[in-house]
């Protein structure tokens, strides 16, 4: 059985006081709760420890990471400091980090080995561009990230990473992707990594779909047999949506 996971990244939004506000409300509306879905949380790196304390069935992720262990690179957070300050996962690959930071695939390949080997469990993050799909190059771009980006993991590696396609005309813009355009890709993601780790790993490894994911579409993404949950952007940043939305399992 694959694990369900919805993930909320909520990238560069909410103070320290709103974070924790957030925080303690998606915990508030998770605890108890039998659910078959893990829920995640990505908030900014500053709001981390202080999160960790007022959180326990859900799960806390960052949202990036350093490519290299500790030294002299002014302003940047190793996987190892995310561990001590309470993460057990970290988005790693996302399109904004891609386009505005020009993180190529062989540095995002250093970030994945560097958090799998400081026991963060990584969100590896693949997309085509709108251009790249209109040119019917969409499954070359995802096949080349996914065999780069996760390059030189083993398999014990991969029983830890998560994957998650957004695809980058989606995010933020209220155009979501069609379930069928959903579970294509899905599959072809699938199908890529049996060829890279084998059936055992494909079959096993949860692919989260991203893109102006919301509750009211939320459930037909979710039903589609390859689609083993979200990470959600702007609707992560309201609890009830949120919340709505990891019901949809
Ligand atoms: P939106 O849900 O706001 O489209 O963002 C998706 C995303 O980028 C999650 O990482």
């Amino acid at each position: 059985m694959r694990k369900k996971i919805v993930a909320g990244n909520w990238k560069m939004n909410t103070d320290l006081h709103e974070g924790l506000e957030l925080a303690k409300a998606v915990e508030e509306a998770s605890q108890g709760k039998k659910r078959d879905a893990i829920v995640i949380i990505a908030p900014p790196f500053t709001h981390l420890a202080k999160i960790s304390e007022v959180i326990s069935d859900v799960k806390l992720s960052a949202q990036n990471c350093a490519s290299e262990e500790s030294g002299a690179f002014t302003g940047e957070v190793s996987p190892a400091m995310l561990r001590s300050s309470g993460a057990e996962y970290v988005i790693i690959g996302h399109s904004e980090r891609r386009t505005y930071y020009h993180e190529e695939n062989v540095v995002l390949n250093r970030k994945m080995r560097l958090a799998v080997s400081n026991g963060l469990k990584p969100v590896f993050c693949c997309g085509e561009m709108l251009e790249e799909r209109e040119a019917g190059v969409l499954f070359d771009v995802i096949k080349e990230q996914l065999k780069v980006g996760l390059d030189g993991l083993s398999e014990k590696d991969i029983a830890n990473v998560v994957i998650a396609y957004e695809p980058v005309w989606a995010i933020g813009t209220g155009v979501t992707a069609s379930p069928d355009q959903a579970q294509e890709m899905h599959r072809f993601i699938r199908d890529v990594l049996e060829e890279l780790f084998g059936h055992d790993v494909a079959a096993s490894t949860t692919i989260l779909y991203g893109g102006s994911c919301k509750p009211s579409n939320a459930k037909e993404l979710f039903s589609n047999p390859d689609v083993d949950g979200g990470l959600i952007g702007g609707a992560s940043l309201k609890a009830e949506d949120f919340i709505q939305i990891v019901n949809a399992f």
